[in-house]
């Protein structure tokens, strides 16, 4: 009997517990597309349950009345893919109203209340970030999760690298454009940081970069608001935090796609440069404060490739030589995205193209490098740049989900000349080598192979499945080909199986081959030639089969 008693106790103090727990997160459902939540801050966050392929919802945070966050969040409607985190607890303990508009098909009266979303949000003091993702790459930097791609801001100060990037923290697809910052002694072993930049009343923030000015760091960037901006933040902790600069924006137009500002100090002129896209040409300006900019003169009408939006520009003295980047999105030589570059003088005000107009050089034949900029600042005069490797074309539907995109292995640019031109000679930085570890026989998914070349030369690796990935060298045509079409997963794109080819500007002695279980990178080891691609093999290649060449592999260590 008492036995009895106590076990309906015990049923009605569990149905209260769940009942009370419920009631904590109940949406109030105001009409057939708006509802709001009323959340306690009694945990670290609150999270989110994602389905891909629903529409955005617009969500506004409001504590105190004031709205102090808003942020796109495609909500579960029947199936939740992965949550991702909303940090409360920096409004310390007060109450915290999520006002959610739906939009899109789904979003019929009398539906919203049933989605999944309500039942699975929850507050929690953890977020389990472990990775989950069979092709994310070992020694390639990418986010712990959310989606990334142009790479920001990058410095070298102190003995650390700094890297940035252009992160959704809200979900594995591009939106809500924030400043996500990892930071590296090693250029291999990437540690991520807390979030740099958020966006705010001017717009989400876009690419950017900093500079190192005395102690100072100085990050420019674009506010993507109603239109597109330029802003500054100042840190005075070496880039782990940054206060947005009261004046902002410091540079507007009225050029619709106005962006990826990157400046850099000057002595020629003793004073800061800055250069930036605008539409299909690259503005150049000058300032002595980093707020107050000139005018100077644009380049690029006429020249190069305009098959797409020039973006994230980066200008720097090579031996002598400037060189130019210019991102292009579409217009790469296999569709998509690409990084062009143009080789000249500048003089601190005008950039002056060395080359006839209609020559286009390409820094890497491959589809997935894009938005490559390099580090301010790094040691030594080098010039060290990191490319997002993916391309627009399919970058939101690539297999991953927990992230989405990783960046390119570093590479070290230089010069050297063919006939009557200069191109950017691409080596993967020295910090590579320094990562070779044992050799091994056969290829794994984190390796390097080294291909000592003597004529031409045909590389093919594969898998248990069938799938291949086939590498050729053609000595008399001087070219370099990596078919993909074969290679595993390509189902999420029809732009994604392709043969991927580079001229080589002469002989190819020696090649260098990366692969981290997703990408494939290939170098010719003088820095003529690079290829950079991914792959979606469903297991990893392990054969390897050389024709023409000798392979010696490595594993890489990290
Ligand atoms: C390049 C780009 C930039 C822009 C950013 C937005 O990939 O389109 O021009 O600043 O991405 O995320």
């Amino acid at each position: 009997m008492l036995f009895a008693t106590m076990n309906r106790l015990l049923t009605i103090l569990a149905a209260v517990l769940v009942a009370f727990s419920a009631t904590a997160l109940v949406p109030q459902i105001l009409s057939d597309n708006h509802a709001m939540l009323r959340v306690d801050a009694t945990g670290k966050y609150l999270l989110l349950p994602v389905q891909e392929k629903e529409e955005n919802a617009y969500v506004r945070v409001i504590v105190d009345n004031e709205q102090v966050q808003t942020l796109n969040v495609r909500f579960a409607v029947d199936k939740v893919d992965y949550y991702v985190p909303l940090d409360i607890q920096r409004f310390g303990n007060k109450k915290v109203l999520v006002d959610i508009s739906f939009h899109g098909d789904r979003r019929t009266t009398g539906v919203v209340k049933d989605f999944v979303c309500w039942r699975e949000m929850r507050v929690s003091n953890t977020f389990d970030d472990s990775n989950r993702e069979r092709f994310r790459p070992a020694y390639h930097h990418t986010p712990a999760y959310g989606w990334m791609n142009d790479p920001n801001g990058m410095f070298y100060k102190d003995g650390v690298w700094h890297l940035y990037y252009q992160f959704n923290p809200y979900g594995s697809q591009w939106e809500n454009m924030t400043w996500g910052h990892s930071t590296s002694t090693d250029l291999i072993h990437w540690t991520p940081q807390p979030i740099a930049i958020e966006p705010d009343a001017l717009g989400t923030i876009f690419s950017g970069s900093c500079v190192t000015n005395g102690n100072d760091v100085v990050a420019i960037y674009t506010s993507a608001g109603q239109n597109q901006t330029q802003s500054i933040a100042i840190s005075h902790d070496n880039g782990m935090t940054f206060d947005k600069y009261e004046g902002n924006p410091v540079l507007t137009s009225d050029v619709p796609d106005f962006r990826d500002p990157n400046p850099f100090w000057n002595s020629d002129i003793n004073a800061w440069n800055l250069i930036l896209a605008a539409g299909q040409e690259m503005n150049i300006y000058s300032s002595k404060d980093l707020k107050s900019w000139k005018y100077e003169s644009s380049f690029g009408k006429e020249y190069g490739n305009h098959g797409g939006v020039w973006e994230c520009p980066d200008l720097m003295k090579i031996d002598g030589k400037w060189v130019l980047l210019c991102n292009i999105n579409p217009g790469g030589p296999f569709g998509g995205s690409a990084t062009q570059y143009f080789v000249g003088d500048f003089d601190g005000h005008k950039f002056t193209c060395e080359s006839m107009p209609k020559v286009t050089k390409w820094m890497d034949y491959g589809k997935d490098h894009y938005a490559t900029v390099s580090f301010y600042n790094a040691p030594a005069g080098r010039h060290v740049v990191i490319a997002w490797m993916s391309n627009w074309q399919y970058a939101n539907q690539v297999p991953t989900r927990q992230f989405r995109s990783a960046n390119s292995i570093p590479r070290d640019l230089g010069l050297f000349t063919d006939g009557e031109e200069s191109y950017v000679s691409v080596k993967p930085s020295p910090e590579m080598l320094a990562a070779r570890g044992v050799k091994v026989k056969k290829p794994t998914e984190t390796c390097e192979i080294v291909v000592d070349v003597k004529n031409s030369m045909e590389l093919t690796l594969s898998n248990a499945n069938g799938e291949q990935v086939v590498m050729t060298y053609d000595a008399a045509k001087q070219t370099f080909a990596m078919d993909r079409t074969a290679s595993g997963d390509a189902s999420f794109s029809e732009a994604f199986p392709v043969v991927t080819v580079a001229p080589t500007h002469g002989a190819i002695k020696q090649l260098r081959i990366f692969v981290d279980r997703c990408s494939i990178e290939a170098f010719d080891a003088d820095g003529k030639m690079a290829m950079t691609n991914l792959v979606f093999p469903t297991t990893p290649y392990t054969n390897i089969k050389v024709k023409g060449g000798k392979a010696t592999i490595y594993q890489i260590n990290y």
